[in-house]
């Protein structure tokens, strides 16, 4: 009877089973669509530095979405950590995201600003990249293919079966070109490009960044991507040549957003503020994560492609990023495209 006294009155004044620090801290759900080794470095640094227990989750950005979608009148996750921001920006007008205006965000590059702005504070940009892709130059010289230089380039028929890119339903950075080719093109031209690029396709992977990855192993010739990636796997000693297309391309904001429901929202917050700031995003070029950070005062790492060197278009964010026109296009690309890829 008394012991039992004891332990009511300690539960009352929240001392019960005094809990050590990490568990006082907390936990948090994240989910990452970054590559697995910069998420994994993420997460450990954050978990020494705020003593809070990351479950952490890798899925791309597109298959994130349809996650969070499903979930949304049971949240499981708390905080969605970069991959590109077209997806982001359709949880945001799902009303799926949570609004929040974090103190660092004065320390950002405006396109990160604006990134935050355009959705009503339901997201913010935390890197950006550009689009192109990355050969295989031994491949390519045993072969005796010309440099591809060019989006027209990659329909040459000596590269049957050489190229790899993701599918845009999951993958964010193949909707990113798919978005951009649209952009570039128009539609209905961009989806006659896509149709014939098919038959140079060897496989439609998963994540975005597998078919450059596939290239450097020498199981496939070339992969279409971020340029940052291709250069991860140059910087890794693999015989990858990153190409920023003639015609121009476009880009990623990757991006970060609070699940809205989030069950730790504290916690979530408190990786959002981190996430943001310089040291943490100079750290990034340790994972070979080569984007350009969003914090003003972060290193911008000597191996990104930077903006001035790649003739980018406008990309326009409010419509790719709106949740008709991703779904319309993705539709169309699983219609005309995916259902007769190999
Ligand atoms: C790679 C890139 C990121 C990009 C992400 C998108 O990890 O380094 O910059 O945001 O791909 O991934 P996904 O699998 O959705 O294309």
């Amino acid at each position: 009877m008394k012991a039992v006294s004891i332990s009511v009155a300690l539960a009352a004044t929240g001392l019960a089973f005094a809990a050590p620090e990490a568990q006082a801290a907390g936990s948090l759900n994240l989910i990452c669509s970054a590559d697995v080794v910069i998420c994994e470095q993420m997460t450990a640094d954050f978990e020494k530095e705020s003593g809070i227990k990351v479950n952490m989750v890798r899925l791309s950005s597109g298959e994130t979405y349809a996650k969070v979608r499903a979930e949304a009148r049971n949240p499981k996750t708390d905080i969605w950590w970069a991959g590109t921001g077209d997806p982001h920006l359709q949880a945001a007008s799902d009303g799926l995201t949570l609004e929040y205006k974090s103190a660092m965000l004065d320390q950002l590059q405006d396109w990160a600003k604006k990134q935050a702005e355009g959705s009503g504070y339901r997201t913010v940009g935390v890197y950006a990249g550009a689009l192109g892709w990355g050969y295989n130059t031994e491949i390519f010289q045993k072969k005796g293919f010309k440099e591809p230089k060019c989006w027209a380039d990659l329909l040459d028929a000596s590269l049957k079966g050489e190229i790899q890119m993701a599918n845009p339903n999951s993958s964010g950075t193949a909707y990113t070109a798919l978005a951009s080719l649209v952009q570039i093109m128009g539609e209905d031209q961009a989806f006659d490009y896509l149709k014939k690029l098919n038959a140079n396709v060897a496989q439609y992977t998963k994540s975005g960044s597998a078919p450059v990855k596939s290239a450097a192993r020498g199981e496939a010739g070339l992969g279409i991507v971020f340029m940052h990636d291709a250069v991860a796997q140059t910087a890794e000693g693999f015989p990858i040549k990153a190409i920023a297309p003639c015609e121009g391309t476009g880009y990623e904001i990757g991006s970060m957003s609070i699940i809205r429901g989030a069950k730790n929202l504290d916690n979530a917050k408190a990786w959002y503020d981190w996430a943001l700031k310089a040291e943490v995003q100079s750290r990034m070029k340790d994972a070979k994560s080569f984007q350009l950070p969003s914090n003003k005062s972060a290193e911008v790492p000597k191996e990104a492609p930077k903006f001035e060197d790649i003739k980018l278009i406008d990309y326009d964010f409010a419509t790719y990023g709106a949740s008709e026109k991703r779904k319309a296009l993705l539709e169309r690309w699983d219609r005309e495209v995916g259902a007769s890829a190999n």
